[in-house]
């Protein structure tokens, strides 16, 4: 098997192809296991390992081979994007449509339950973009201007998604799913009993609107290395987060779509400050005393964000294992077809 890397700027992922006789499934999965130690050792250094020209053709094969890596796959799911179950432990990676952003994040940081390790599949190549690209926390931590951190670090983060009831068809443009989706069921009392569990703080609405808060530490100190990193949802949840990762988005697509939803995301942006408190928006991120996160600090994570991340085209049969506690991951806009697949580890 060779190693190598994308770039020599950015070592992320290790790259890990086989050459005409290493080609098979088995051949790649008796390989991860006769070198697990190694593997595990090289995850923890890089944040993640992609896999490159095996014969994965299906989401079966996808969990074979990860379950070759970690044998401890979950199927519970408290995140924000619809996915659909394709195997026991295999989802699509996101149903959210094709031109929404989907920035930078470790997966479920905001619960105290977040999976150590993600496996994402290619299953059918991306025409246009649609790349899932991966970032090292660690390094944006220590990129971050010092100020800025130290606030984050003393204040800590209070993330906030509000849901609609599972009987309101309204189907407006800025909300996600609604809870009985994101908790698969639509009684209350095991809603209560599971929010309890991963430290979820919910609240019913006079609508039969549903919200959820996590009030988390801003870091985490990786588990195994004793690193310090970025580990929250700012520049996902925050209000303005979402325009300014389109301009970014726009400055690398240049595409006339996505210079219109970077104008409509404006707009969008603007319109949501005014007519709806921040408790109230689908989803939006304070500090944990409940001040706001100037729209300056949310631009200069993305910056950061942005100078240390890896994009690289999918190849079909690519997988990728990421190491959630150091290693963050995304989507870029697309259009086409794109068939992506996530499982994930406890
Ligand atoms: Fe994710």
């Amino acid at each position: 098997m060779q190693e190598s890397f994308f770039s020599d700027k950015i070592k992320l992922p290790l790259v890990i192809s086989g050459d005409e006789n290493e080609r098979k499934k088995s051949t790649l999965i008796n390989w991860i296991e006769a070198n697990k130690a190694d593997l595990e050792k090289k995850l923890t250094n890089h944040g993640a390992i992609l896999f490159r020209g095996f014969d994965i053709q299906t989401p079966l094969d996808f969990e074979d081979v990860a379950k070759s890596f970690d044998s401890e796959l979950k199927d519970d799911y408290l995140g924000t994007s619809p996915r659909d179950k394709k195997t026991d432990f295999v989802f699509s990676a996101s149903e959210l449509p094709a031109h929404y952003p989907i920035m930078q994040h470790c997966e479920m940081s905001f619960l105290p339950s977040a999976p150590r390790r993600l496996f994402f599949y290619c299953n059918i190549e991306p025409e246009f973009g649609g790349e899932t690209p991966i970032c090292d926390f660690r390094k944006v931590y220590n990129d971050l201007d010092p100020k800025i951190k130290a606030e984050f670090e003393k204040k800590g983060v209070k993330h906030i998604r509000n849901y609609s009831s599972p009987n309101d068809k309204s189907k407006s443009a800025f909300q996600l799913k609604n809870w009985s989706d994101l908790f698969q069921t639509t009684d209350k009392k095991s809603i209560e009993q599971k929010s309890k569990l991963h430290d979820m703080q919910i609240e019913w609405k006079a609508n039969d609107g549903l919200r959820v808060t996590n009030k988390n530490a801003a870091t985490k100190t990786h588990p195994i290395t004793g690193e310090t990193v970025w580990f929250n949802h700012t520049q996902v949840f925050h209000l303005a987060a979402a325009a300014f990762e389109y301009h970014k988005i726009h400055q690398r697509q240049k595409r006339w779509e996505t210079f219109k939803t970077s104008i409509l995301l404006e707009i969008m942006t603007f319109y949501k400050k005014l007519t709806k408190n921040p408790n109230e928006q689908s989803m939006h991120v304070t500090f944990g005393d409940d001040s706001e996160i100037p729209d300056a600090y949310v631009e200069h994570i993305i910056d950061v964000i942005w100078k240390n991340m890896s994009i690289y085209s999918w190849k079909k049969g690519d997988v990728i294992c990421i190491d959630n506690f150091s290693t963050s991951h995304g989507r870029l806009p697309y259009f086409g077809p794109r068939e992506v697949m996530v499982c994930w580890t406890s």
